[in-house]
């Protein structure tokens, strides 16, 4: 019987492909390359040196930034007004190549390191499921055979070492990280005292703000119906442009890790209820968003962009922080999002410098919301002052009577 285990080349999941190979398993192994730095090779390697019957590796990098990432920009997606979902993201299309790596292999069940404790089993499972509604899912850490036996880092130490299982001498990194092209995480082990600051070698994608070179860099990106379509900068002197998905969120990720831009720390509320201090860098995607955002300033109308605001881009990140992205809800909200951003066609000049992102101009050539007369305080043009009064003595007739009532009990 097979299964397909989603591997890392990590001390838990290379315990893990021994236990199920223990237990008379065949096991594929399959990793999920989503521009997360590895040496895959490596851990190619060392799966089937402990014994899986082969390590697939699918390149899904194209697929995340394109079915994920961008729409994700496009909808200003952000989780409780900060996480900008990198794991959350990287979800959908991971459970995705596993299922297929599955089928292909003829796997009856998929496996996962995921603890028992976070979203990210809540993720992936929920993603098979509706991926393939028969498959069966083998979650060691929720297992109590496997987690009575392993109650901590020196039982799997112990267990791989009797196993042969080669441990990286690198000595293990006092938290739990999950990277890929759009961020890094960092969580548990010391930082889940929410009160500790962390270290500063902790964080590995982009540069200590306070490090951060003294010239500030400026770069502009334009967007057509919302998407990045181009990002002009400049390097060694001379003008480049980026167009090709990935290459354009690889330059902004490049040009905002250099500038310390996009960390964040927060504690936030895992699906299962749990509260969890995290702590995350997100360089590109934070500029790409917010210059989205601004964009969306010039060129949207007021109201749709209310509805956007209240109906897509909250439902839309809880739907993917929570892992139903493969649900009904998704598919209609991902539906709505092309709609809302029919007008966002410009371009915003940005400008990163000592962890700040910040916007320095924008124009666009095709929308015409924005009339620079019309909203002159120098120049009357077509507008005409005088009907103001009467918007104004209209919106006042609740209010006065409201007021009245303040007056009255005393309350202003
Ligand atoms: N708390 C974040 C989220 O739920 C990050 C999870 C990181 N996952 C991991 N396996 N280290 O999206
Ligand atoms: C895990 O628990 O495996 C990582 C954290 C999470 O999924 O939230």
């Amino acid at each position: 019987q097979k299964v397909c285990l989603a591997y890392s080349g990590g001390l838990d999941t290379s315990c893990i492909l021994v236990w199920l190979i223990e237990k008379g398993y065949d096991v594929v192994c399959y990793m999920a390359d989503v521009g997360q730095e590895e040496d895959f090779d490596a851990a190619v390697q060392k799966a089937k040196k402990i014994g899986a019957l082969d390590c697939i590796v699918a390149d899904l990098k194209r697929e995340f930034v394109e079915k994920l990432c961008f729409p994700a920009i496009q909808a200003n997606a952000i989780y409780e007004n900060v996480y900008l979902l990198g794991t959350s993201l990287a979800r959908p299309v991971i459970a995705q190549g596993q299922i297929a790596v599955a089928q292909k292999e003829g796997c009856f069940a998929v496996s996962h390191g995921c603890t028992g404790k976070g979203n990210d089993q809540v993720r992936f499972e929920l993603a098979f499921y509706a991926l393939q509604p028969d498959i069966k899912v083998i979650a060691p850490w929720r297992d109590p055979e496997f987690y009575n036996r392993f109650p901590g880092r020196d039982a799997l130490l112990d267990y791989a070492a009797k196993s042969g299982v080669p441990v990286s001498q690198s000595k293990a990194k006092p938290w739990s990280m999950d990277e890929n092209l759009a961020h890094c995480s960092y969580e548990a082990g010391i930082l889940e005292d929410p009160n500790t600051e962390p270290p500063k070698d902790m964080w590995k994608l982009t540069v200590d703000p306070m490090d951060a070179p003294n010239e500030s860099e400026e770069f502009t990106l334009h967007f057509q119906k919302g998407l990045p379509v181009k990002l002009e900068y400049s390097a060694k002197g001379s003008k480049k442009t980026a167009t090709d998905p990935v290459d354009l969120f690889l330059t902004a990720n490049a040009i905002a890790r250099r500038h310390g831009v996009g960390r964040i720390d927060i504690v936030e509320n895992r699906f299962i209820g749990l509260k969890s201090r995290g702590c995350y860098e997100t360089p590109g995607l934070t500029c790409l968003r917010a210059a989205h955002v601004d964009l969306e300033g010039l060129t949207m109308d007021r109201e749709v962009r209310a509805l956007r605001d209240a109906f897509l881009t909250v439902p839309y990140a809880k739907i993917l922080y929570n892992g139903l992205y493969f649900s009904p809800e998704a598919r209609f909200l991902l539906d709505c999002i092309p709609p809302s951003q029919v007008s966002v066609n410009g371009a915003v000049r940005c400008r990163v410098y000592k962890g700040a992102f910040s916007v320095i101009g924008r124009w666009s050539d095709t929308e015409k919301l924005y009339d620079m007369s019309e909203s002159s305080m120098d120049e009357i043009g077509n507008f005409s002052p005088a009907d103001t009064t009467g918007f104004i003595s209209v919106q006042a007739i609740r209010l006065k009577k409201f007021g009245k009532g303040m007056l009255e009990k005393g309350e202003s």
